[in-house]
């Protein structure tokens, strides 16, 4: 297969990337590094990209970013931080890559585990989480020629280090596990998903 991955550099990204790469091909897009140059909160960018990129055979999302403050500090721009990045960048994805995607292709996105259970600070990066959940569940329904799914992990073994003070008593998923939430989504059967796996 010939797979897209938005952020393939990132902490999940590479993990992913790593598997995918021992029987497929799989171009990396991100706003700094990787194949292809993209930045998913540009709608025009990501146009660009999937007009040099040609047909793949899936897509996948692991980038996306939103502001981490409390709930007293974030202001209403703060909030369009999350929505233009990981809300609408993932979307955006999703809308003009199906023109893109070959008949069976799967759209895979990334959310996390902040959608069912926040912690504190997380006002806006769980609000774009829980919309991403309910726009794959609403547009598998109309989605015909191809798959969609998220992949909502808790706190990444990669990541610990980096997020643990603002997860206390959180286990973090192991990076084979992942790599497998992604894979059912990739090469599974599954539409209009979250793939969950909070440990
Ligand atoms: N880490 C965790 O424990 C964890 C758990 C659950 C869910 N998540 C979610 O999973 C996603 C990835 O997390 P991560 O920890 O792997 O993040 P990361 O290490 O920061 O990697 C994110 C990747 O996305 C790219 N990216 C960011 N903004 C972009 C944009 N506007 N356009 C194109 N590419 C962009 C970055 O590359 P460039 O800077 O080159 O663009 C980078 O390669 C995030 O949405 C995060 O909320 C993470």
């Amino acid at each position: 297969m010939r797979i897209l991955v938005v952020g393939g550099n990132g902490t999940i990204g590479k993990r992913i990337c790593e598997a995918l790469k021992e029987e497929h091909e799989v171009i990396i897009a991100s706003r700094n590094s990787g194949d292809v140059q993209v930045d998913i909160t540009d709608s025009a960018s990501i146009k660009t990209m999937f007009q040099s990129i040609y047909t793949v055979d899936a897509i996948v999302s692991v980038a996306g970013e939103a502001k981490w403050a409390s709930f007293s500090e974030l202001s209403e721009e703060d909030y369009y931080i999350g929505i233009r990045s990981k809300l609408m960048g993932q979307v955006n994805l999703a809308r003009m890559g199906l023109d893109y995607l070959s008949d069976g292709g799967s759209i895979t996105l990334t959310t996390g585990i902040l959608a069912d259970h926040p912690v504190l600070k997380t006002s806006s990066a769980a609000m774009v989480n829980g919309a991403i959940h309910s726009f794959v569940k609403a547009s598998a329904l109309e989605i015909k020629h191809a798959r969609i799914n998220a992949v909502s992990l808790g706190m990444v073994e990669d990541a610990y280090e980096k997020y643990h003070y603002y997860f206390p008593g959180h286990n973090t998923v192991p990076n084979k596990r992942v790599v497998n939430a992604f894979l059912k989504s990739i090469l599974g059967a599954e539409t209009g998903s979250i793939i969950i796996d909070y440990p």
